[in-house]
């Protein structure tokens, strides 16, 4: 399996960069640099996370960043969604407005060809996913693009897709508490690169990881490391078809997701991803009994994102997370919890 974004398997993604009223583009310059200095290899942006008006400012802030250096480097950015306003965004995946994206993209990292292109958000309702891959797979073979892939995609989507388009790469969201197998699994039999991104849960849950994974945090601390970066570890982990894309809005952030597969992984790590993961199981089970199992996992990973206990959340009856679905089954070589939710929400974007 070829490993596209690099041997380190570690993209810094760039959404953070433009998306914030507030943004500094010498900082976020500044953090790019930081990561490709400690070795980041890999860099992820998209048309969608620009701000109003400026429709390429996260792409040509990578450019400007990386200089020459990104002919070294892997650049990935995504196109067919775009900023309509300040709260809103739209999809277009026609292979006309694709054409047009790539072409802009192409223009703004600088480029004769991009690194890898992915449709941002496949949406089935205005254009087919399939017309809209088989546009990018055009464009591949006229070598407008090294590669191509899909963002935000369900199992049914690329089922349909598998004898008619190769992917290279699936970005979907992925993070201990919210794992995506169906996609992991396809992206495995398929030869395509399983991206994941927010693979620390998002902006609002990376900085409290040590209270949502203490066993975890527990090894970090031993080892004198970051609990975020032992979660990196962890993700990558899962498959070696798993490659992750991660956000950093500080310098300190970005130098630390490099070399990440460098950090060691035993059975012991593995063991306290379980123990974190499924705690929360167990503590359920007392109060449903055991053929809860499918509830109690929906309702632990949705306890693992909000601030509220499983406990709390099982005896309000909330419901758990919308469409999902899970086997509660765990594969024991890994240690994690089997749970899919087909709804794959892009983060940093609804909100
Ligand atoms: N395809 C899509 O639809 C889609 C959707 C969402 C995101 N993405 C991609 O995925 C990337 C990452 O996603 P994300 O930013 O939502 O989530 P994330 O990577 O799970 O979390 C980002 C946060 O993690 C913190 N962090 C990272 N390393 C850390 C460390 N060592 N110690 C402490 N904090 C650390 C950062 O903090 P600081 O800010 O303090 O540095 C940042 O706020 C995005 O930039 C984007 O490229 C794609």
């Amino acid at each position: 399996m070829s490993v596209l974004l690099g041997d380190a398997r570690v993209a810094l993604g760039g959404a953070g960069f433009s998306l914030r009223d507030d943004r500094d583009d010498g900082s976020s310059v500044a953090t790019i640099r930081a990561g490709l200095d400690a070795g980041i290899r890999s860099f992820d942006t998209a048309r969608a996370y620009a701000p109003v008006g400026d429709p390429v400012h996260n792409e040509r802030l990578f450019a400007r960043a990386l200089g020459p250096s990104i002919l070294d480097v892997t650049t990935a950015t995504k196109g067919g969604h775009y900023r309509r306003d300040h709260d809103h965004w739209g999809t277009d995946n026609s292979p006309e407005r694709l054409r047009r994206d790539v072409l802009d993209s192409l223009g703004a990292l600088g480029v004769d060809r991009l690194d890898l292109f992915y449709l941002h958000r496949a949406d089935d309702e205005t254009v087919p996913t399939r017309e809209s891959m088989e546009a990018l797979a055009e464009m591949r073979s006229e070598g407008l693009t090294a590669a191509i892939g899909i963002s935000n995609a369900s199992i049914d989507q690329l089922e349909r897709l598998t004898s008619h388009v190769s992917i290279d790469a699936v970005q979907n969201q992925y993070d201990l508490a919210h794992p995506d197998s169906p996609v992991l699994a396809w992206c495995e039999a398929n030869g395509a690169r399983f991206v994941a991104y927010s693979p620390l849960g998002g902006a609002s849950n990376a900085h409290r990881l040590a209270s949502l994974f203490p066993a975890l945090a527990s090894r970090a601390e031993l080892r004198g490391i970051s609990v975020q970066r032992l979660v990196l570890r962890a993700v990558l982990a899962t498959s070696p078809a798993m490659d992750v894309v991660v956000g950093a809005g500080r310098p300190k952030t970005a130098v630390e997701a490099a070399s990440v597969l460098d950090e060691p992984w035993t059975a012991d790590d593995a063991s306290a991803v379980d123990a974190d993961v499924h705690e929360c199981v167990r503590s359920l089970a007392g109060l449903r009994g055991t053929n809860g199992s499918a509830t109690v996992a929906r309702t632990c990973t949705r306890a693992r994102r909000s601030e509220q206990s499983p406990e709390t959340l099982a005896a309000t009856g909330s419901s758990p997370v919308e469409g999902a679905s899970t086997s509660a089954g765990r594969a024991p070589s890994r240690g994690r919890l089997r749970v899919s939710v087909p709804d794959q929400r892009d983060i940093l974007i609804s909100l």
